[in-house]
């Protein structure tokens, strides 16, 4: 890969808070959330919660295991298909990376971009995003990197030099698949708006497949995956004064065929109560803390849905067993607006 365009460094943030009373705020906002979504009806809890730093490392250990097949089929299409990827890019591309572009598919695809101009990875966590973005300006010194701190549910404001330019967004990892339908479709719209005329986006998803091979993925045999389920009730035990017994409950994920998505859950062992920050929530035995969906799409199935946000096929790479797909789309050009 060779650059041509000058190295930018992002400004320093504004502070208006020290970074004791930061945490302290954010740890507010995840008590309220999970003492709301415990106090529902269908109880539930957002999966971004999972992540803390052990979820983020039994995560990689989920990655390695012989049984979830996602990421190791990405990655192998990546490095088959990386090249004539970039080559239907073309070259001078400004690539948005949505996600904080740690990873090693973004490095696969920006080793085979002819002459990209520019990196911009999107991330909503600032920490994460910043030490990312800093460590991948080393190992591509002459590439203009440029880290955006955004929620990519959200619309997404670009630095003025890249307003009104043709971006390349790139969204690998079947991230799509953890939104629920309707919130995939204006994950879409947004990348349409985004990318502009002759925009592209290059987009990793999930196929629908055997049911035993999909269950296993999220059941392995070692266990981590229900460890790394778990691992949120003792974060809410720390970090929330809370008294979940942990072992009262257990990890559960199962195919749903008519929404084609398998759905993880925390099941209660028998009929409990457990104090957080002072409230008292009841669990009746069986009933379930539901913590993700990952949603299994075909190729036809995810080209409508993409076309109907304005967005049309230009290819797709499918591994050789069809169990993941990475596709190339265009936003369209004189069609009007989608929005
Ligand atoms: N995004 C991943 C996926 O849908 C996340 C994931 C894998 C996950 N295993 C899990 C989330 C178990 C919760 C529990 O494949």
């Amino acid at each position: 890969m060779s650059t041509t365009a000058p190295m930018s460094a992002s400004p320093p943030m504004p502070s208006y808070v020290t970074s004791k009373d930061r945490v302290d705020l954010q740890q507010d906002s995840f008590t309220r959330e999970v003492i709301t979504g415990l106090s529902q009806p269908s109880k539930s809890i957002a999966c971004k919660f999972l992540y803390d730093r052990r979820g983020s490392l039994l995560f990689d250990q989920i990655c390695d295991l012989p049984e979830y097949y996602p990421t190791r089929t990405e990655l192998g299409i990546m490095r088959h298909h990386a090249q004539e990827m970039s080559t239907c890019i073309g070259s001078h591309a400004v690539l948005l990376e949505l996600g904080s572009g740690s990873s090693l598919k973004t490095r696969l695809l920006l080793d085979q971009l002819h002459h990209p101009l520019a990196y911009l990875p999107v991330d909503i966590s600032r920490t994460h995003l910043m030490a990312s973005a800093e460590k991948l300006q080393r190992e591509y010194p002459s590439l203009a990197v440029h880290p955006i701190v955004a929620d990519f549910t959200k619309p997404i404001s670009l630095p003025d030099q890249y307003v009104n330019r043709p971006l390349s967004i790139y969204f690998p990892g079947s991230t799509i698949g953890n939104l629920l339908p309707h919130e995939a479709s204006s994950l879409l719209a947004n990348c349409q708006r985004l990318g502009g005329c002759r925009g592209k986006l290059l987009i990793g998803f999930d196929l629908q497949k055997d049911v035993g091979l999909l269950e296993r993925a999220y059941n392995d045999s070692r266990g981590v995956t229900a460890e790394f389920n778990l691992n949120l009730l003792h974060r809410i035990n720390r970090e929330s004064e809370a008294n979940f017994r942990v072992h009262r409950f257990r990890h559960v994920a199962q195919f749903n065929a008519q929404a084609n998505r398998i759905e993880i859950s925390i099941e209660s062992r028998c009929d409990q109560s457990v104090q957080i920050s002072g409230h008292e929530i009841r669990f009746e035995s069986g009933e379930r803390i539901h913590t993700e969906y990952s949603h299994k799409y075909t190729v036809p199935g995810f080209c409508q849905m993409a076309l109907d946000a304005g967005l049309r096929m230009q290819k797709v790479w499918v591994d050789e067993q069809s169990l993941f797909a990475v596709m190339l789309l265009n936003t369209h050009e004189n069609e009007g607006d989608h929005s």
